[in-house]
């Protein structure tokens, strides 16, 4: 009897390690299965490790790039949807490239979205006349500040939109929108 219960000590200890492999192997297993349901349940969002999003069209659709530029001159703006949905302007650079900053187009007075005036090189806001200069600069209130700049990059030949942290480099100042 007792000869048996000492012979069972290594056979019981193997068999829990056994289990312990195979309840490792098992969790293993479950949670490999488990990461693209919990992957689902994450919210979206491209770029998720910066804060970026790719702009939309009016149509809802990613802007590509090159098709973009191909359908636009030196110098516009075009309005996109960007972070957070807000209308973010795209400019065309004298280069005929996506210019490294958007504008987000919402007036800083009273939330109008600021329309370009291409004979006036500038942002003219048509609900209480506040105006920008062509870097969305504000020139003229009631608008108190300028409006908020947006990183652009061009990835996979879709335009981006990143947040903006670093200093307003129009009015050498923190960014007021951070
Ligand atoms: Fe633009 Fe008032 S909302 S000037």
């Amino acid at each position: 009897m007792s000869q048996a219960s000492i012979s069972d000590v290594p056979s019981m200890g193997r068999r829990q390690f056994m289990n312990v492999l195979l309840g490792g192997a098992v969790g293993a297993t479950v949670l490999g299965a488990l990461y693209p349901v919990v992957q689902y349940f994450v919210p979206p969002s491209s770029g998720a490790s910066s804060g970026g999003v790719t702009a939309k069209d009016a149509l809802g659709k990613d802007v590509i790039a090159s098709q973009f530029l191909d359908s636009h001159q030196v110098g516009d703006r075009v309005l996109a949807q960007g972070l957070k949905g807000d209308p973010t302007y795209i400019t065309v650079t004298d280069s005929k490239e996506v210019a490294s900053f958007g504008l987000n187009a919402v007036c800083t007075h009273l939330g109008c979205v600021v329309p370009w005036n291409v004979a006036e090189n500038k942002f003219m806001c048509p609900c209480h006349g506040s105006q920008y200069d062509s870097n969305g600069k504000m020139v003229r209130g009631p608008a108190p500040l300028s409006l908020a700049l947006v990183h652009t990059e061009v990835s996979n030949d879709k335009v981006q939109f990143l947040p903006w942290t670093e200093t307003d480099f129009r009015t050498d100042e923190a960014p007021w929108w951070v």
